[in-house]
């Protein structure tokens, strides 16, 4: 069964579309047909969050707020969602939403492009959070670029947002239950297909259908979180087609946890992956952080990170680190794949044209274990890494590295293990002397390029820099993950 309308609210209006085109983003269409200017275009991209808005979904019963780019979300992907924009939060007497007063009272409406955007990101946080500290709330903050006065005033108003108003009599918290029961009457298990100007867009709602399109159209583009996808619409101007997202399949947004591993779904967004990465790997979560801005997290997922197959990409080099199998399907055939196998060259992945990434499957550490992650940018905030390197060592009772996996991203056509360094590790004590000669040995596993990201000296020296990091933090020395919350406070 399909339908061509795409149903959504707006606020509290029932949106039906008909006849749209499969990657008109939202912005476009809340500025050019909605002529809703509230809402500003700056980069386009995802960078600087000047088009934020607050996307809700029905989940258990009521309602899951989260800030995303307008400027990257395409139209039809909002199927069964409420988007709440800046014109929705004053009062129809006129009266500021408590994210808006605080923001008056701190001198925070600085410019006219990015106040909306703050509103939006501070209103997210006001909706999830009841006593965010400094680091949460810049967290929240991060996908929201200021370049003209600076951050001062924004994150006191973050901070005063909390003394003006009752967040648990906020409208858009108390109604959730009764806007989910809504939304629910939406959700018929259709597939959406759409045809607009020669081009096709399916939105299948389960996997048994999402198989079933991918072997009709092997070599459509698939799109999950579209915080890259979107960008090669926006940015690139390719033509797309057919579409096909997968956002609206749950059983793609799993998550797993046994004795043996944690499994995720390939929708699984880095926001939803969050908890559960930072309680197993703490060093993962950490990472996450870095990963651009809330925006970014609450759209892109892990399995698109992967897909994308960049060499660049973050969750890569610490999943192949940590031994990673991933879960690729076509039609009902299923295969497993060691994470590092399905990265074949630049631009090439071990996927067959109609298949489709279902899951990753993560295996626990050994409680001796141990592993770190380093992202090396240029700014700390929403930036992509220069190099990502990531470090496992299992150990025996004498102390012998019976394991090593170091796997780094930023080094090469792809996300790479180091087969040298590992060699040099494995069987050998994890002592200084033995990390210099594995530090040494990553000169064999890597010819780095140099690009406007870092030169190929830079980023050879960085890499045995982190093995040495790794090192000395894992050796009993002092973690030195308390300077990137000194450099955090720097910048506030
Ligand atoms: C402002 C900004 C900042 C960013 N910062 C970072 C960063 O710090 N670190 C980083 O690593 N990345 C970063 N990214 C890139 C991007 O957010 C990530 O790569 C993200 O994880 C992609 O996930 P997605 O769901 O948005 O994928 P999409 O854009 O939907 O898809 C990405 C690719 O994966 C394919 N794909 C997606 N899901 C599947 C599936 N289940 N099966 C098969 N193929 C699939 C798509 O066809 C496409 O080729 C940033 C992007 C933006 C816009
Ligand atoms: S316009 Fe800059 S993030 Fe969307
Ligand atoms: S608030 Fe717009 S540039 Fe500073």
């Amino acid at each position: 069964m399909t339908r061509s309308v795409v149903r959504f609210l707006l606020g509290e209006e029932v949106c039906t579309l008909t006849d749209i085109d499969p990657t008109a983003t939202l912005l476009d269409w809340l500025r050019a047909t909605r002529r809703s200017l509230g809402t500003k275009e700056g980069c386009a991209e995802g960078d600087c969050g000047a088009c934020t808005v607050v996307v809700g979904t029905p989940m258990d019963g009521t309602m899951r707020y989260a800030c995303i780019d307008s400027c990257i979300r395409f139209l039809p992907t909002l199927d069964g969602c409420q988007v709440l924009t800046v014109e929705h939060l004053a009062r129809e007497d006129g009266t500021l939403h408590p994210v808006q007063q605080a923001l008056m009272d701190c001198h925070g409406s600085q410019c006219g492009f990015c106040t909306p955007g703050f509103v939006m990101a501070l209103f997210a946080l006001w909706l999830n959070a009841a006593q965010p500290d400094r680091g949460a709330i810049e967290a929240a903050l991060q996908g929201n670029l200021c370049r003209c006065t600076g951050y001062a005033p924004i994150l006191a108003a973050a901070e005063r947002m909390y003394a003006l108003g009752d967040r648990d009599a906020d409208r858009w918290r108390t109604g959730g239950v009764a806007t989910a029961a809504r939304l629910a009457a939406f959700q018929d298990g259709e597939t959406i297909a759409l045809q607009h100007g020669g081009r096709r867009f399916f939105a299948p709602a389960d996997a048994e259908a999402l198989a079933a399109i991918l072997l009709t159209h092997p070599d459509a583009t698939i799109a999950a979180g579209a915080t890259d996808v979107g960008l090669w619409v926006t940015k690139a101007m390719r033509v797309l087609d057919p579409l096909v997202y997968i956002g609206r399949i749950a059983a793609l947004r799993t998550i797993a946890e046994t004795a043996e591993q944690l499994e995720l779904g390939a929708l699984v967004s880095y926001t939803e992956a969050w908890p559960a990465f930072a309680r197993l790997h703490p060093e993962l979560g950490r990472l996450l952080r870095r990963i651009g801005g809330a925006q970014v997290r609450n759209a892109g997922t892990i399995g698109g990170n992967i897909a994308n197959g960049s060499p660049i990409g973050d969750t890569p080099p610490p999943l192949i680190a940590l031994g990673a199998e991933i879960v690729l399907r076509k039609g009902d055939t299923r295969r497993t794949l060691a994470l590092e196998d399905f990265f074949i060259a630049y631009g090439r992945q071990d996927r067959a044209p109609g298949e489709f990434l279902e899951c990753l499957r993560i295996p626990r550490l050994p409680p001796d274990a141990l592993f770190a992650v380093y992202k090396v940018s240029k700014r700390r905030d929403e930036d992509i890494s220069a190099l990502c390197g990531a470090f496992r060592i299992d150990r025996d009772a004498d102390g012998r590295i019976t394991q090593a996996r170091v796997a780094f991203g930023g080094m090469a056509a792809t996300p790479k293990r180091a087969p040298a360094c590992e060699t040099e590790l494995t069987g050998a004590m994890w002592t200084q002397a033995t990390t210099e000669r594995a530090a040494a040995a990553l000169d064999a596993d890597f010819a780095p390029l140099s690009d406007w990201r870092a030169s190929a000296a830079y980023r050879s020296q960085a890499a045995r820099g982190l093995l040495m990091r790794f090192y000395l933090e894992t050796a009993g020395g002092e973690s030195l993950a308390h300077l990137d919350d000194a450099r955090s406070a720097a910048h506030a």
